[in-house]
């Protein structure tokens, strides 16, 4: 898919990967809707690519944990860009830990990092197969094909991410709905640097010891090769693909590896 004259909806657009994102998008032509739950910084970025190319760019506040704020968020992005060609379902969190998690805690991982994906497409799908056309992009995470040590809400959502995707793919991929899957490792967000705090567990420094840390820029470059590609997997970190073979190659000596790994971890802690 060409970006060029393209209405793109990102969501988690004030900071991180999600900004970077916007920034490429606008630079490939597209017009783009910034979403998040709080725009802020966001305005400053719109602002800046409006004066570039007048009304090419707008902010959406948005809370994309619940069922209407997505409806909410797709009507309003529709009313400013016109059709929506592409959604980038990014916003996500990285909360809990392992069984201790609180419910609440659990149900928002579960909403942001998963449903939130499904009720965005169900409010953009009937418009994509009436045209036969639309693209759906969601943020994952490496820790959606192999895990996260240290977070069971992350693995679990995470992978229920990269699950949602492949089953849209698979379902509405012959009408016209090209999906992609975003999966990397470390990248120098909020995200990644909150769990450099002490007590956050093991999760960053695991994150850090598995490849480099990429920065926002660096994964939307891979970003758009994907798109342009309409690859289904985007690893900005190309050692995931070779980590995941190694997993469904032998399941049982990668879980003892992962076990190595978590006690090394620890015991560096
Ligand atoms: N940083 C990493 O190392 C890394 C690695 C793999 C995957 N990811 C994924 O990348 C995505 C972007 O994260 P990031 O690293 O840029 O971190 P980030 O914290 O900078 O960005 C996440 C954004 O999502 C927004 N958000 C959270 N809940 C929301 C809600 N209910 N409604 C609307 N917006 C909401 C936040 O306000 C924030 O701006 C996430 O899905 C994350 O899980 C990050």
């Amino acid at each position: 898919m060409e970006l060029g004259g393209k209405h793109v909806v990102v969501t988690g657009a004030a900071g991180g990967i999600g900004m970077a994102l916007i920034e490429r998008f606008h630079a490939e032509g597209s017009r783009v809707a910034a979403c998040d739950m709080a725009i802020g910084a966001a305005e400053e970025l719109v602002a800046r690519l409006n004066a570039l190319r007048p009304n090419s760019a707008t902010a959406i506040t948005a809370d994309v944990s619940n069922e209407v704020g997505n409806r909410t968020l797709i009507a309003a992005a529709e009313a400013s860009l016109g059709p929506i060609d592409l959604f980038f379902a990014n916003a996500g969190v990285a909360l809990g830990t392992g069984l201790e998690t609180s419910e609440e805690d659990w149900h928002t991982a579960f909403n942001v990092n998963v449903h939130a994906h499904r009720w965005a497409a169900k409010y953009l799908l009937p418009e994509w197969l009436a045209r036969g056309d639309g693209y759906f992009c969601s943020t994952a995470s490496a820790a959606g094909l192999l895990s996260q040590i240290g977070s069971a809400p992350y693995s679990l959502t995470k992978h229920a991410a990269v699950a949602f995707a492949e089953w849209l793919s698979i379902t509405h991929g012959d009408a016209g709905v090209k999906v992609s899957c975003l999966c990397p490792q470390g990248v120098n967000t909020a995200m990644l640097r909150a769990g450099d705090d002490p007590g956050a567990g093991p999760g960053s420094s695991v994150v850090r010891s598995a490849g480099r840390v990429l920065e926002p820029d660096e994964v939307a470059e891979a970003v758009i090769a994907g798109i342009q590609s309409e690859q289904f997997l985007i690893l900005p970190h190309p050692e995931v693909l070779t980590y995941l073979q190694r997993k469904t190659g032998d399941y049982d000596r990668w879980l003892a590896g992962m076990r190595k790994l978590q006690a090394r971890m620890i015991n560096t802690q």
